[in-house]
């Protein structure tokens, strides 16, 4: 091997070992840099006899191309590395699995709630909602619990701020203050087109049949597997001229057959007390077959409205009369599921309400 042929193996050489391209810059320098090999080799040009200096400078320019392409060739083996090495790094795998997108559903309550609203709907009643900070009035006066009345102790009453003493706000213990608002817009709205009405007086003219159900929340001091201090309730107003206790059995009946899809379901009116009906009566109901068979279960309190009640409402209790229930949306849900713990719906574990989608 000549001398040229060494110097390019040596540049090879150290072409190879270096992995930087920075760093492959300091060693071409050594090579084809001013003061490098090969600009040596040609300042030995000039000692030559004249017939040598041409051989040999062809020969050196050679030796040069040849460190020119093993440099080359080095930038470009770096390169390629650089390039493999970043796209290993932001590589995708795409046989990891892919991030979820959970689909929605509603809660089993919501569902309840919708199944309640396509029943009562069905048989003609509408929708209201009201507030769940109510007033005093609303809640109990209204209704025919008085101040002092010992009713009041029934329901375990959040009281919140802003109230003043005689109108406190409190949150509804029950959706019956419903009755009441959606009663009195009623009435307002068809005596205004009555000329006979009188300012005032009670509304005895004709008006079209208050039917309507409100669905909401419901709060009561109260906390354990089958009370939460936020419950929901689903009011039932029906009031009008000839309406009766067989037109709420027969309407109750039919809602809980078409609600748990049974028409074997036996519903019992069990005597009991509300100030604002008078009768008033405790639903029951009881499944022919099944886990609960047997048992009489609660749903639903229920009566025919009071005569105050309905003058609360503007209404002349000569003339009009009507049902009222609340029932337990939550109550329905726990028996329609087989649920046995309340507290369930309302912690929110995805685990649980999936199963309801
Ligand atoms: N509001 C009563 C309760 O919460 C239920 C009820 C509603 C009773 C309508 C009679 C009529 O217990």
């Amino acid at each position: 091997m000549n001398d040229l042929q060494t110097v390019v193996e040596r540049a090879r050489a150290a072409f190879d070992t270096v992995h930087a391209p920075a760093e492959l810059e300091n060693v071409k320098a050594q090579y084809l840099g001013k003061s490098g090999c090969i600009t040596d080799l040609m300042k030995g040009l000039a000692a030559l006899p004249v017939d040598e200096k041409k051989s040999r400078g062809a020969a050196i320019n050679q030796a040069k191309q040849a460190i020119e392409a093993a440099l080359n060739a080095r930038r470009q083996a770096l390169a390629d590395a650089q390039l493999q090495a970043q796209l290993q790094a932001e590589a995708l795998d795409v046989t990891l699995p892919g991030r979820q997108r959970g689909v929605g559903g509603l809660h089993p309550v919501s569902l309840s709630l919708e199944r309640i609203q396509t029943i009562f709907g069905s048989m003609g009643f509408e929708v209201a909602q009201g507030p769940e900070i109510e007033s005093d009035w609303f809640n109990f006066t209204a209704l025919n619990t008085p101040e002092n009345h010992p009713a009041r102790s029934m329901h375990d009453t959040f009281y919140v701020e802003g109230g003043t003493e005689h109108a406190p706000n409190l949150l509804r213990t029950h959706t019956s203050p419903m009755q009441i608002r959606h009663a009195v817009q009623h009435v307002k709205k068809h005596r205004a087109a009555d000329a006979a009405w009188v300012q005032g007086t009670l509304f005895s003219g004709a008006m079209p049949e208050i039917r309507v159900i409100a669905p909401g929340r419901t709060y009561r001091v109260d906390s354990d597997a089958t009370h939460s201090p936020m419950f929901h309730q689903c009011e039932g107003l029906w009031v009008g001229e000839n309406v009766s206790f067989k037109d709420l059995k027969y309407v109750f009946t039919d809602f809980c057959r078409t609600f748990f899809e049974n028409n074997d379901l036996v519903l019992r009116f069990r005597p009991s007390f509300f100030p604002f009906t008078e009768p008033s009566a405790e639903i029951d109901i009881q499944f022919p077959s099944g886990p609960l068979a047997g048992r009489w279960l609660e749903v639903a309190g229920s009566g025919q409205v009071h005569p105050n009640v309905i003058r609360n409402m503007g209404l002349d209790p000569e003339r009009y009369i009507g049902f009222a229930f609340g029932m337990g949306p939550d109550r329905l849900t726990m028996l329609r599921y087989g649920v046995n713990d309340l507290r369930l719906f309302f912690d929110g574990d995805i685990r649980f309400l999936a199963q309801f989608r």
